[in-house]
């Protein structure tokens, strides 16, 4: 039984407690928040607590709060030689206190409070400073049905760049989109299949295979035609952007 103390009452800290608390092998023994107003619902099925200086016992001590408040809430803990990991793609290892046996347990996944989750589908991505405590995160995630996978700060970092490319990127491609369509009355639901459709070829080809389109093709009429249709400066800098980041990829010229 891998015994936890939680820290945050957050869109991650929130999920993580459901899941956890459903879970063969893992007990919340405490969950902190600064403010007790978020835990309150949760408050008969476990202990509850917004003082820091009385955390109990537990294996791991995840720390799921704002990227900013990371560090100083580490550095209040009573206790050290413990494993304290906190749950961000970004901050590094080294913002934990050095008291710690420190560690990073980034979920790579989208994360709503009121959304549903589904744990086998967020993969986790596991740092830490001592190689010893590698097996009780791995076991922790297998656990609620996550896969783990070992990365050091360098890759980590990678991924939290790439995901901001794939996810927030992508989304404000689709909010582009939804202008366009709803500047001529179009419903945004027609294009719903075909995002969900080059979402899913990725499972059996490479983004690169996968391209297709007037930039990849090198229609020069049609690229020059929809640059001509949008209104907006900032939407045209963004078409001929990611027209000539296609054609750089696939070897041809705008
Ligand atoms: N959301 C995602 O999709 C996602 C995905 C992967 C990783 N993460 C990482 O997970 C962590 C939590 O993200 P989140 O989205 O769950 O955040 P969130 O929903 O904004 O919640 C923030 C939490 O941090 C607490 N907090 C803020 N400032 C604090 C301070 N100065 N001292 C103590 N506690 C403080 C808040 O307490 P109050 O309730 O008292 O305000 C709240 O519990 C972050 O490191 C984030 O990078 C998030």
């Amino acid at each position: 039984m891998i015994s936890v103390v939680l820290l945050g009452a957050g869109n991650v800290a929130t999920h993580l407690y459901k899941v956890f608390k459903k879970a063969n092998g893992i007990t919340v023994n405490q969950w902190f928040n600064r403010s007790l107003n978020p835990l309150q619902p949760y408050k008969n099925d476990v202990e509850i607590t917004n003082n820091i200086s009385q955390l109990k016992d537990a294996d791991v001590y995840i720390i799921a709060v704002s990227d900013d408040a990371i560090s100083q809430l580490s550095s209040q803990f009573l206790f050290e030689n413990r494993l304290v990991v906190h749950t961000s793609g970004s901050v590094s290892l080294h913002n934990l206190d050095k008291k710690h046996l420190r560690g990073v347990l980034y979920p790579l996944q989208t994360f709503s409070k009121n959304t549903d989750l589904n744990f086998e589908t967020v993969p986790f991505c596991i740092e830490i400073e001592h190689k010893t405590n590698f097996n009780i995160l791995k076991e922790l995630t297998s656990s609620i049905g996550s896969k783990s996978y070992r990365v050091n700060s360098e890759q980590r970092s990678a991924l939290h760049l790439s995901a901001v490319f794939v996810n927030n990127f992508t989304n404000q491609m689709y909010r582009i989109g939804h202008e366009i369509a709803e500047s001529k009355s179009v419903d945004f639901n027609i294009l719903k299949p075909l995002i969900k459709e080059t979402a899913n070829k990725i499972d059996n080809l490479s983004p690169y295979l996968a391209q297709t389109g007037p930039a990849k093709r090198n229609d020069k009429k049609t690229v020059k035609k929809h640059l001509k249709a949008l209104d907006k400066n900032i939407h045209k800098e963004i078409y001929e952007l990611i027209t000539k980041s296609i054609q750089q990829t696939h070897g041809k010229k705008l």
